[in-house]
């Protein structure tokens, strides 16, 4: 969905573990924003509407005989530049002035003092203010031309300007929230420095993808898999905005959804949306596939490739079907792109969607592969799509499968809908639902002991799992009220039949994971 006619800010990649933000942050400006590889030629530059380019921070020293560097080409397109961290590092060797190799770290909070408040970079920031620092290797001689703008006590060329060439570069990291200000910076730098207008929104979005679509797509069908999950609930959103009736949603009910997630499904996107989609009822089928099963990669698998089987013979029965819609988004590009490569450790979670190629369509539709979650969710907004479809947790492929520990059975899954249904309830009735980035119930595989009125019972163990995040990767446990912990035990225990006893997961990830399986 990128458009080279796209007015844009381009970020080159240097590997810092602060790359997407940079990009977030320009797009908080109102500016469209995309992450490329450090090596992307000048003239492939030129040949797009490109109104200032970023040079990301990264793990690497400019006196490694590898150090990764950019076509030196781009410094003489006429187009602002900024660099940030490495990237001042890297165009100050570049240009000819001085890196100073550090052996140890400067990592934390610092006090900048503007010592040029008139350079626009720092337009309504103040004398002096805090800013993140994290480098090791430091520019002690600016490069021929380059002026200092702001400085910190251990930090002399905390920030520099070449305003003839229009060259920035900042140590600091103007785009993690420790820099109060940062935010400033870079509304500075793409708004004021790069002339961008600001006319980056959901609304424009939303007009120029459902153009797009509809030109892609022309007379022909669409499928698409709606899992219920916020990116493809979106995605379906956008395109049936687009094209109508030529898109066909799939839905598959694997028999381990929550409780009512179908019927909700069903509401909002046939009866509401008025949009085509079969609902098919394989729940029993992969029920059985699964009975006997307690390997949790193993009850990954068999639902995985059952899916693709109930998914191919759904799709058949659309005639014309040339394309395939998926909900992908901007970080799985970003992962599966090789883009990122001078990170230090590339991370891989199961996170990243899409159905696997064996379903043989030729075309894809992705709408929202250029947009963060955040934006995705800000275009379900603006779709009209209900908060509770916007705004909702993220919810595993496997289903309840992989929170039920042991064999999944009909029974057990009966067992951990209803529990899972009380949690849901009562997070949202003490509004902890939408802070939260999980809150879930796992059936245990062991049985316990308890007294029931003036009987012992013997029944099944459920774990409550309540985790705060930004994108799964790590999460702390949260401290939920003792009030909220206990109503939602009580209500468990005194309604759901056949569990007698509630723990709290008080595991962070690392060392934890989010899910039990
Ligand atoms: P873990 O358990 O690895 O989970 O800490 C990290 C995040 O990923 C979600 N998750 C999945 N999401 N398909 C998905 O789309 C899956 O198979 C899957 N397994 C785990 C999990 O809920 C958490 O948010």
């Amino acid at each position: 969905m990128s458009d080279p006619s796209e007015q844009k800010i381009l970020i080159l990649d240097f590997g810092s573990q602060y790359t997407q933000l940079i990009a977030r942050r320009v797009r908080e400006a109102s500016v469209y924003s995309e992450i490329v590889d450090t090596m992307i030629p000048a003239v492939e530059i030129a040949a797009q509407n490109v109104a200032g380019i970023i040079l990301s921070g990264g793990p690497a020293s400019v006196h490694e005989e590898d150090a990764p560097g950019c076509d030196p080409a781009i410094f003489d397109l006429g187009i602002p530049i900024l660099g940030i961290c490495y990237g001042l590092q890297w165009a100050t060797s570049h240009l000819g002035g001085t890196v100073k190799r550090s052996g140890s770290r400067e990592y934390g909070q610092a006090t900048l003092t503007v010592k040029k408040p008139d350079n626009p970079l720092f337009a309504e920031v103040p004398e002096t203010s805090k800013v993140w620092m994290s480098h090791a290797d430091e520019v002690v001689e600016a490069a021929p031309g380059f002026e200092v703008v702001a400085s910190s006590d251990s930090v002399p060329f905390a920030a520099v300007c070449n305003p003839e060439r229009r060259i920035w570069g900042v140590q600091f990291h103007p785009e993690v929230v420790h820099t109060p200000h940062g935010t400033q910076i870079i509304h500075n730098f793409a708004r004021t420095i790069c002339g961008c207008p600001g006319d980056w929104t959901a609304a424009r979005f939303v007009e120029i993808a459902t153009r797009k679509v509809r030109e892609t797509v022309g007379a022909d069908q669409v499928i698409l898999g709606l899992s219920g999950g916020v990116d493809s609930s979106v995605a379906a959103a956008l395109i049936h905005r687009a094209i109508g009736d030529q898109l066909h949603c799939v839905y598959v009910d694997n028999g381990v959804m929550r409780h009512k997630e179908s019927d909700q499904l069903r509401e909002i996107f046939a009866k509401h949306l008025k949009m085509n989609i079969q609902m098919v009822d394989a729940g029993k089928a992969f029920l059985d596939r699964l009975a006997g099963v307690s390997e949790p990669e193993q009850k990954r698998k068999i639902i995985g490739s059952y899916f693709v089987e109930v998914f191919r013979e759904a799709a058949a029965s659309v005639p014309n079907a040339r394309f395939l819609a998926q909900g992908t988004t901007y970080p799985d590009v970003i992962e599966s792109s090789g883009i990122g490569k001078h990170a230090d450790n590339i991370k891989s979670h199961h996170n990243v969607g899409g159905l696997p190629a064996e379903l043989g369509f030729d075309e894809l539709v992705e709408p929202l592969r250029m947009l963060f979650k955040d934006e995705v969710r800000a275009i379900g907004e603006e779709l009209g799509l209900p908060r509770e479809m916007v705004w909702r947790q993220p919810f595993p492929g496997p289903g309840l499968a992989v929170r039920i520990l042991g064999e999944v059975t009909p029974d057990r899954v009966a067992l951990l809908q209803k529990a899972d249904y009380i949690v849901l309830e009562e997070m949202k009735s003490a509004n902890w639902y939408y802070k939260v980035w999980q809150s879930f119930a796992v059936l245990l595989p062991v049985q316990t002991v308890g007294v029931m009125g003036d009987c012992r019972t013997y029944e099944n163990a459920v774990a409550l799992r309540v985790v705060q995040s930004n994108d799964g990767m790590t999460a702390d446990w949260v401290q939920l009220p003792h009030e909220l912990l206990g109503r939602i035990s009580t209500r468990i225990i005194n309604e759901v039949r056949g569990i007698n006893r509630v723990v709290y997961d008080i595991t962070s990830k690392p060392p934890g994971t989010i899910e039990w399986e």
